[in-house]
């Protein structure tokens, strides 16, 4: 049985090649020996995690450092979560503070590399001092323990210190990508009522400058709640500075003393807010706090990537994301592990860029996604021959479904089938790791992610919340609170409880369709929302459309997604022109661009004279699906009010 809800055609064609994929690939014996979770271990310990998660989630916590024990590890009041009640804590503490006290002052934290090839590198006891330094500079700007602070930085380390400076002084941080449009970045300052941003003069993308303080400069015309903006000197470009309201990182965290103490706070204490899309036009203000996310993220990295005191650990994501949040900064710096960052493109100046990064840092663990994977192995074998790769032990996926053949290039090309490969299922709102295997304890099934993480609770259940058998397709829900699940949605709690927890009574719905197999492997298939997923970033179809219809030529738009080989997904745009008026394809993707972002941009725009409704007027996206697709019409179209419509779109040519 299938959900009738989920048979609309697939958002992504990988799945028919997955739904038939029966390679299996087990750890080398080599691997599995040293490995930090046995497969016995991982058995045992889920068992426990999920029959004695107090005693489970505790003894995690407690190799953590904490200025005040929980008096209680979980305070469930559907569908809000407490952990570890009463405990406070410092993530920052324990990121830096803690792995010096330990002995690793001297160890690498930081190894960061910018696009034009300058190397920086901190040790913790390095990154601690600058840390330290920001958290007083930014406590001297009138940054209060609640207060927000929104970040808009290329990858430097700045980045880094500054996400652990607000962390340090409890200050709530807001990571706004740096690919962002102006109008994105004055809203995420304004639903959140920053007081201060942290930017830069500019990034480096191919080569090329992005004056991110210029677009600073045009989204705060437009956002009463901020007070300062801090200015990093990246790209050393002549960036406007305004009397009274801007100030030069240099100067300002220069200036700074190098004595502060980590303020202890609440578990609950807000650690970050991180918009994401959902289906509706406004983004979400996704909410994590302090103890549940440090303690989440920390057991994940460790027994995830297998992490040792010699790895070199280099996740790809941008600090703009999630997993940049996740597993470039929180997670393995609380591990005091060796953390690359790297600022740029993949194909700077050309393609053999990340396995240059990879043989010159002699990276270790390497996390990535699949869009980044697909578009290497379009370039072929032979760059990533040239380069020494074989200090890599892991390799990791995230961010969309890898399709087998992709998983199978990384695993063969990148890993010399020596390495192997997690595919990781989480979310902005997991704040963690929820399914994946264990590379030492677990065989690989190309094309599923795998097995749940300790203390998570999956099930695979109909819209009626009925819970499905094996190889059943239905919607992924988790059963349980997590330590590092999302709080809340920022200032919209109802939004919250509406969207996660009241699509099916008593469970966490996680938006995606998967299927689990006769081994618990799930798989997970893509989204059965109104959310598109383009190179493994979210972006809601009505975001796209209400950026649309914004432009004076455009009366009505519908957005959908199309399977693309490299992107996962590609937007698709059918538009209906205002009357009078010209739709010029190349003015609405820069409009969309920025509005929102280059992410966003149409790759096809189809002018049309109508699009499909219903009597009541409801666009009928599952047609636009298969138009822009181009495949056969199928399903019912009589509840349409002019079924003639999808012949006329059909035959019309994208512009
Ligand atoms: C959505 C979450 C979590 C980090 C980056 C994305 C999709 C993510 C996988 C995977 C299949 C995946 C899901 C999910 N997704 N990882 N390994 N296999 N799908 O975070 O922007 O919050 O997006 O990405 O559809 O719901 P995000």
């Amino acid at each position: 049985m299938t959900d009738p809800a989920l048979s609309q055609p697939s958002p992504n064609d990988h799945i028919d090649a997955m739904l038939h994929e029966n390679r299996v690939i087990p750890p080398s014996e080599e691997f599995a020996a040293r490995a930090r979770v046995s497969r016995e271990q991982y058995e045992e310990r889920y068992r426990r995690s999920l029959d004695d998660p107090d005693g489970f989630w505790s003894e995690v916590a407690d190799e953590l450092a904490w200025m005040r024990r929980w008096d209680e590890v979980l305070d469930w009041q559907e569908p809000h979560a407490r952990w570890f009640v009463g405990g406070q804590t410092n993530i920052a503490y324990n990121a830096l503070d803690r792995n010096v006290a330990r002995g690793l002052g001297d160890k690498t934290a930081i190894i960061w590399e910018g696009e034009d090839g300058t190397v920086r590198t901190s040790t913790y006891s390095e990154l601690l001092r600058e840390v330290k330094k920001a958290a007083n500079a930014l406590t001297s700007l009138g940054v209060q323990q609640g207060d927000r602070v929104t970040l808009y930085l290329p990858l430097i380390p700045e980045a880094a210190v500054a996400m652990l400076a607000c962390a340090r002084i409890g200050a709530v941080h807001s990571v706004v990508f740096g690919g962002f449009s102006v109008s994105a970045l004055s809203d995420r300052i304004n639903d959140a009522q920053s007081k201060v941003l942290i930017t830069a003069d500019a990034g480096q993308r191919r080569g090329a400058l992005v004056r991110l303080k210029e677009n600073a400069d045009q989204a705060a015309q437009n956002t009463p709640s901020l007070e300062k903006i801090v200015v990093v000197c990246r790209a050393n470009c002549d960036a406007p500075m305004q009397e009274g309201r801007d100030v030069w990182w240099h100067d300002v965290v220069g200036a700074a003393s190098e004595e502060h103490e980590a303020v202890p706070l609440d578990s609950e204490h807000p650690l970050f807010i991180l918009y994401t899309s959902g289906s509706t036009g406004k983004p979400k203000g996704v909410q994590h706090t302090t103890g549940g996310y440090m303690v989440g993220t920390y057991l994940t990295t460790q027994a995830v990537f297998d992490l040792r005191e010699d790895d070199v650990y280099w996740c790809t994501a941008d600090v703009g994301w999630v997993t940049g949040h996740s597993y470039s900064v929180y997670g393995p710096l609380l591990n005091g592990a060796t953390v690359v960052l790297y600022e740029g493109a993949p194909n700077h100046p050309d393609w053999g860029r990340f396995w240059e990064v990879v043989q010159k840092h002699r990276v270790t663990i390497l996390y990535t996604a699949p869009t980044a994977i697909r578009s290497f192995m379009r370039q072929g074998d032979e760059i990533p021959s040239r380069y020494d790769l074989s200090s890599l032990r892991l390799l990791g996926s995230v961010g969309e479904p890898i399709n087998p053949e992709a998983w199978m290039w990384y695993y063969r090309v990148i890993g010399g089938e020596r390495c192997p490969v997690v595919d990781t299922w989480w979310q902005t709102e997991t704040g963690a790791i929820m399914l994946t295997t264990l590379p030492g304890a677990h065989p690989s099934k190309p094309g599923s992610a795998g097995l749940p993480m300790f203390g998570v609770e999956p099930a695979i259940m109909t819209h009626a919340g009925e819970e499905l058998g094996p190889d059943d397709g239905g919607l992924l829900v988790i059963k349980r609170p997590w330590p590092s699940m999302l709080r809340t949605v920022y200032g919209d709690d109802e939004r919250y409880r509406k969207s996660y927890w009241g699509e099916i009574p008593g469970v966490y719905f996680a938006g995606d369709g998967a299927r689990r197999d006769h081994e618990g492997y799930i798989t997970v298939v893509g989204r059965v929302d109104d959310v598109l997923n383009v190179s493994g970033h979210r972006l809601g179809t009505m975001e796209i459309e209400s950026a649309l219809v914004a432009h004076p030529s455009i009366a009505e738009a519908a957005v959908v997604g199309r399977p693309d080989d490299v992107k996962g997904e590609c937007v698709v745009a059918f538009v209906l022109p205002q009357s009078g008026f010209e739709v010029d394809p190349k003015v609405i993707r820069a409009h969309v661009s920025k509005e929102i972002g280059a992410l966003a941009r149409p790759d096809a725009i189809i002018i049309a004279d109508a699009l499909p409704k219903t009597r009541s007027g409801k666009i009928m996206r599952r047609f636009l699906r298969q138009i822009a697709a181009g495949k056969e019409i199928q399903g019912d179209t009589s509840t349409l009010e002019d079924p003639g419509v999808l012949d006329r779109l059909a035959a019309t040519q994208a512009v």
